[in-house]
C-alpha cells in the first residue's frame, strides 16, 4: 500500500513506541514524515530507521507543551516539505498516583503534555490541514473510556483529548478535515516499560489494564493509525478506535 505517496505527515512522540511505529509505517507507505519528539536520541534513531528503509523523514526536537516551540515546529514542517496532509499526535506521558496524594505540579504536567500539547498541534496544524483536506489522529487511551487504577491525572487528560477531538471533528468537517482518536491499551513501549506504582495500588485491578491476548508491540496499532490518517477513513471523523487486545471488550 502507498496511501501516503509524497504526502507530508507530522508525527509527535516519534522518538519511541507508538509514535515511532506510526512514523515507520507511514514512511513505508510513501509518506514524508516530519518526526517530532523531546528525545533527540530517539528522534535520530527513528529518522535513521526510515532512511535506511529507503523512506523520507526529518527530525525536529520540540517540547509539545511549549506554545512557541509548537508554532515553530509546524512552521518548520511546512517550510521544509511545503504542505501538511496529516497530524499524528502521539507524544504523551503516563504516571500513576493515589488520588489523595497527587501533587499539583505532577497533575499539571500530565495535562500540559497530553492535552495542551495535542491542542497546540491541532491549533497550529488546522490551517494547513484545511488546505490539503487532511486529517488528525490523536492518542486517547482506554483510560478515556473506563476507569484506570491510580490514573486520575492520565485519565482526565485522555478523556479530554477524546472530547476535544470530537469537537474539532464537527467544527472542521465542512472544510474537509477529519479528526479521530486511537485508544491504545497494553502496547509495549517506553512508557509501559517504566511504570512506578504508588504503594496503595490495588493489583486486583490489573485486568482493567492488561489485554486478554498479551501485550503487543507498536506494530499492532501503527497500521490502524495509518488507516485513520489516510483516505481509507474518508467517512470517519469524531471516532475513537479501541486497540487493546480486548481489555474493554
Ligand atoms: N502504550 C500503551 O499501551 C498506551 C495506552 C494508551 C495510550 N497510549 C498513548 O499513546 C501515545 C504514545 O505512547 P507510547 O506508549 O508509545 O509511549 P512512549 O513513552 O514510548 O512514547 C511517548 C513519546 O512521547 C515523547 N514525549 C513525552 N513528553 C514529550 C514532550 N513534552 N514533548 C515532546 N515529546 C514528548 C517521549 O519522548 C516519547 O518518545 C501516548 O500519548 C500514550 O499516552 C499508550
Amino acid at each position: 500500500m502507498q496511501r501516503f505517496d509524497n504526502k507530508v505527515v507530522l508525527v509527535t512522540g516519534a522518538g519511541s513506541g507508538i509514535g515511532q511505529g506510526s512514523a515507520l509505517r507511514i514512511a513505508a507507505e510513501g509518506g514524508h514524515v516530519f518526526c517530532v519528539d523531546l528525545d533527540q536520541a530517539g528522534l535520530e534513531t527513528t529518522v535513521a530507521m526510515i532512511r535506511e528503509a529507503g523512506g523520507e523523514a526529518t527530525g525536529h526536537s520540540c517540547d509539545v507543551s511549549d506554545e512557541q516551540q509548537v508554532k515553530d515546529c509546524v512552521s518548520a514542517c511546512v517550510a521544509h516539505y511545503g504542505s501538511l496532509y496529516a497530524l499524528v499526535n502521539m507524544a504523551g506521558i503516563l504516571r500513576f498516583d493515589d488520588t489523595r496524594e497527587i501533587e499539583l505540579d505532577k497533575w499539571q504536567k500530565v495535562l500540559d503534555v497530553n492535552l495542551t500539547g495535542a491542542m497546540l498541534f491541532c491549533r497550529e496544524a488546522l490551517p494547513h490541514l484545511i488546505e490539503t483536506g487532511g486529517s488528525i489522529v490523536n492518542a486517547a487511551s482506554t483510560a478515556a473510556l473506563a476507569g484506570l487504577p491510580c490514573g486520575a491525572a492520565y485519565s482526565a487528560s485522555k478523556g479530554a483529548v477524546l472530547a476535544m477531538t470530537r469537537s474539532i471533528a464537527i467544527d472542521f468537517a465542512k472544510q474537509g478535515v477529519r479528526a479521530n482518536c486511537v485508544c491504545p491499551g497494553d502496547i509495549n513501549s517506553g512508557m509501559t516499560n517504566d511504570i512506578e506504582w504508588p504503594p496503595t495500588m490495588d493489583f486486583e485491578l490489573m485486568p482493567r489494564i492488561v489485554s486478554l491476548s498479551g501485550a503487543k508491540g507498536p506494530e499492532a496499532i501503527s497500521g490502524v493509525i495509518a488507516m485513520l490518517a489516510s483516505e481509507d477513513a474518508i467517512h470517519m471523523t469524531g471516532e475513537d478506535v479501541r486497540v487493546d487486545g480486548g481489555t474493554l471488550a
